[in-house]
């Protein structure tokens, strides 16, 4: 009988200890020390499992080293080409998060489906559903080839062989939590089994030029199940998201070694699959509701495209000592800071109300350039004044109530003028030096006195 020994694991940093502890020494973070129990295999099995990595390396001069651009294989979607940096990099290893039923082995299957009518050989690994299971799928989402080929195993060893055996250009592993390497004798989904099952796959990618992609179940914080170090092991990690209740995804690059982070794909779930939303600014604005008091729209920028996003605003007065600031989509602090700044600078008294803040549609905004039409929906709200629908709203605001220049100015007003927006406000530093779009106003500004005689003339 083999014996079982007990240790515990940070999941963040991977630390290990005889005992629990609160704090990790590792990393410093509080709570991530979970229980993982081994089971020692039995004498004599351990190494029968041969790697065929060990390709012998010399250490080469940097400058004899020969460069040649990464090659690609773009997809037939061009939403996911561009959030994978311009396609697939062969040999790369690409971990996809994301909620339950969010649509994760829909994406990767219809891809899957895609690469194999386009020529390449693709092995969809099922450990979660069976053979009958994925092909209903399939049938649903047309998917269907003679090089695609689904495997449902959970054992790393056989996946190793079916790999060998069908050579195929691209793997799909569905999901990382369910596969267990059978050297490791801790659970599937463990802390150690996840790390050293992926720790596999990356030799398999690496040595034999395969690009993998790896499916990892999220959790109910909303961040990847299993080692933090899962994420810095692999190339890329994209994390789909949505609203249940909507009908769109989207597709987050938050890590890529081979492109620009930030990137977002956005794409409708339909009966008949995942469809690309080609112009998503159309869609956010789809449902904004003109002439309302606390809504402005803005151009932020999501990696290398801009995206037009209303920002909705409540502000009403309070009930509690403490009033409340709530966010949903922007960080909360930075509204906490906007309402200080209309405090102190423009003089409006805002200590006595509730604010609620939203970015409508569900999408996640971070970047400064926001500020200014956060305050603006703030303002509007609490006089309950309209600004003008066809404003688009641009700008950081500094403490001293300064409207601070933006990145991408050209492109955001593009956007704007595009979407038939008839007036840009921007931060008056960001004038000049590029060509303004027909059919738009670009009105500098540059202070948030200054900002909200524009916006609000009444
Ligand atoms: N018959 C159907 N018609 C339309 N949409 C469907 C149908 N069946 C499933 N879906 C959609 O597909 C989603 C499930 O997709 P999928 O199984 O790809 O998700 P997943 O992220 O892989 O989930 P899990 O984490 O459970 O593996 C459902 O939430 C639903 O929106
Ligand atoms: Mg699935």
């Amino acid at each position: 009988m083999a014996k079982k020994k007990t240790k515990f694991m940070c999941q963040s940093c991977g630390y290990e200890s005889a005992k629990w502890m609160g704090k990790c020494p590792g990393c410093g973070d509080w709570n991530t020390m979970v229980e993982e129990v081994e089971v020692a295999a039995p004498k004599g099995t351990r190494g029968a499992f041969q790697h065929s990595a060990t390709v012998a390396q010399k250490a080469t001069p940097i400058n004899s080293i020969e460069t040649q651009q990464e090659p690609r294989v773009e997809t037939e979607m061009g939403e996911l080409n561009r959030v994978l940096g311009g396609g697939i990099v062969p040999g790369s290893l690409v971990l996809i998060g994301g909620d339950p039923g969010i649509g994760k082995s829909t994406l990767l299957l219809q891809v899957s489906a895609m690469l194999a009518n386009s020529g390449s050989r693709v092995l969809y690994i099922s450990g979660e559903e069976s053979i009958r299971q994925t092909k209903l799928r399939a049938e649903r989402l047309d998917a269907s080839s003679s090089e695609l080929f689904i495997y449902a195993e959970t054992n790393l060893e056989l996946i190793h062989h079916t790999i060998e055996e069908v050579s195929p250009d691209f793997v799909i592993v569905d999901s990382i939590q369910t596969v267990h390497h059978p050297e490791v004798t801790s659970a599937p989904g463990s802390v150690t089994q996840v790390r050293e099952s992926t720790a596999e796959l990356m030799r398999i990618a690496k040595t034999k030029n395969i690009a993998i992609f790896l499916v990892g179940h999220v959790t109910k914080e909303g961040q990847i199940a299993g080692p933090r170090i899962l994420e810095h092991m692999v190339d890329t990690v994209l994390y789909f998201e949505g609203e249940r209740h909507h009908t769109y995804r989207i597709l987050r690059s938050v890590k890529n070694r081979f492109g620009s982070t930030n990137e977002i794909a956005i794409f409708e779930m339909l009966q008949s699959g995942l469809k690309e939303v080609l112009n998503p600014s159309e869609l956010f604005l789809q449902e904004r509701s003109s002439g309302a008091a606390g809504s402005t729209v803005v151009a932020s920028m999501e990696g290398t495209r801009p995206i037009l996003v209303e920002i909705q605003a409540l502000v009403t007065p309070s009930s509690f000592n403490y009033p409340k600031r709530m966010a949903t989509g922007i960080d909360q602090n930075r509204v906490s800071l906007l309402m200080a700044v209309l405090e102190k600078r423009v003089g409006m008294l805002l200590q006595a109300q509730d604010a609620y803040i939203k970015v409508a549609g569900g999408v996640k905004l971070d970047e400064p350039a926001i500020d200014l039409a956060v305050l603006a929906s703030i303002v509007s709200s609490f006089r309950d004044t309209a600004p003008n629908v066809y404003d688009c709203i641009v700008g950081e605001v500094g403490l001293t109530g300064e409207i601070r220049r933006v990145s991408r100015i050209e492109q955001r007003v593009q956007e704007a003028a595009k979407l038939g927006f008839k007036r840009a406000i921007v931060p008056a530093s960001n004038l000049g030096g590029w060509d303004y779009p027909e059919g738009i106003r670009v009105v500098g500004v540059e202070n948030v006195n200054d900002a909200l005689r524009e916006i609000f003339p009444q």
